[in-house]
């Protein structure tokens, strides 16, 4: 049948997508499937539906895309599509409701705050430091790609790093930042047959995985697998499959994890729900680790969209 590849869309990551669709969109189409491209942002919704597409490959990061609001046009439209549901998508696109829901699970994330963007004071600002310790993270909750991500390293850096995560977001997580090792598993497939793929280890220049450092800089290193033991290895990927089907996740997403250094614990730190597959992303490095090609990796997502 007609599938069609959704990608650029309008978050502020829509140029990390349209490199996650051109590459999708590539994949598919060497493997014979009759693949073609849509914008939702240049294109309406009753365009979408009059395309007729048997199937959609979710290739959107961010608000419109991976929030759900999309999932829950394809729903009405009853379009079978990649990834996850409406309420998974909505979830893991919020970082302060998917700890909230991670907490409840018994499962391990960093402490945190919440703070209004609008009606925070400096008052309040000075007392974040005092309850997570510094360094902390502030993160705009419903950004991906570290947008809207500020690390604090000295209590005078909070007005600056909260005004800047504010900008986009009505409130911002305050987060207890975890010194180690950053990993992140990729899980494929649905509840019981939810797996992990292999870990991988970001090493990025400075230990500053940015934006730049994500998808444009060749100073990163990654290992795949991460140098661990099997007993945490398995342990982190059972944590992983476990986030994952808490928040009710299917198909794929990618869950990013602090490995604190002064003890080898995992602490998770957020999902994604329709991760990047760009040529310099994790899912694809992963799954090439796991004997899995990305063209191969592309038929298998866009699978289990009929599941
Ligand atoms: N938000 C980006 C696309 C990722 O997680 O891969
Ligand atoms: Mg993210």
């Amino acid at each position: 049948g007609k599938v069609g590849v959704l990608y650029g869309g309008r978050s502020a990551e829509r140029e990390v997508s349209l490199m996650s669709g051109a590459g999708v969109l590539k994949a598919l189409q060497s493997k014979g499937v009759d693949a073609h491209g849509f914008d939702p942002a240049a294109r309406s919704i009753a365009e979408l539906a009059a395309e007729k597409f048997d199937r959609v490959f979710i290739a959107l990061h961010g608000r419109y895309g991976e929030d759900g609001t999309l999932q829950g046009v394809l729903e009405q439209l009853g379009i079978p599509y990649t990834g996850s549901g409406v309420m998974a998508s909505a979830i893991g696109m919020d970082k302060v409701m998917t700890k909230r829901v991670w907490l409840n699970h018994g499962l391990p994330t960093p402490r945190f705050l919440v703070l209004d963007s609008q009606g925070t004071c400096g008052d309040e600002l000075d007392k974040v430091p005092e309850q997570l310790g510094l360094p902390l993270m502030l993160k705009a909750p419903h950004e991906g790609s570290t947008i809207g991500i500020s690390k604090v390293t000295s209590a005078s850096e909070m007005q600056s790093g909260f005004a800047h995560c504010a900008k986009y977001d009505e409130a911002v997580l305050a987060e207890e930042f975890i010194s180690g090792r950053e990993l992140t598993v990729p899980v494929l497939g649905t509840g019981r047959n939810a797996r992990a793929l292999p870990i991988v280890e970001i090493r990025a220049p400075q230990g500053n995985y940015d934006y730049q450092n994500k998808y444009f800089s060749d100073d990163t290193k990654y290992l795949c697998p991460a140098p661990l033991d099997e007993a945490l290895t398995s342990r982190i990927q059972a944590i992983a499959v476990n986030a994952y089907n808490a928040l009710g996740c299917s198909g794929w997403a990618r869950v990013d994890f602090m490995l604190r250094a002064s003890d080898n614990e995992p602490f998770l730190l957020e999902i994604n729900t329709s991760p990047g597959m760009t040529g310099h992303s994790l899912v694809p490095m992963a799954a090439k680790a796991a004997g899995v090609s990305y063209e191969d990796l592309c038929v298998d997502i866009l699978r289990s969209a009929d599941l």
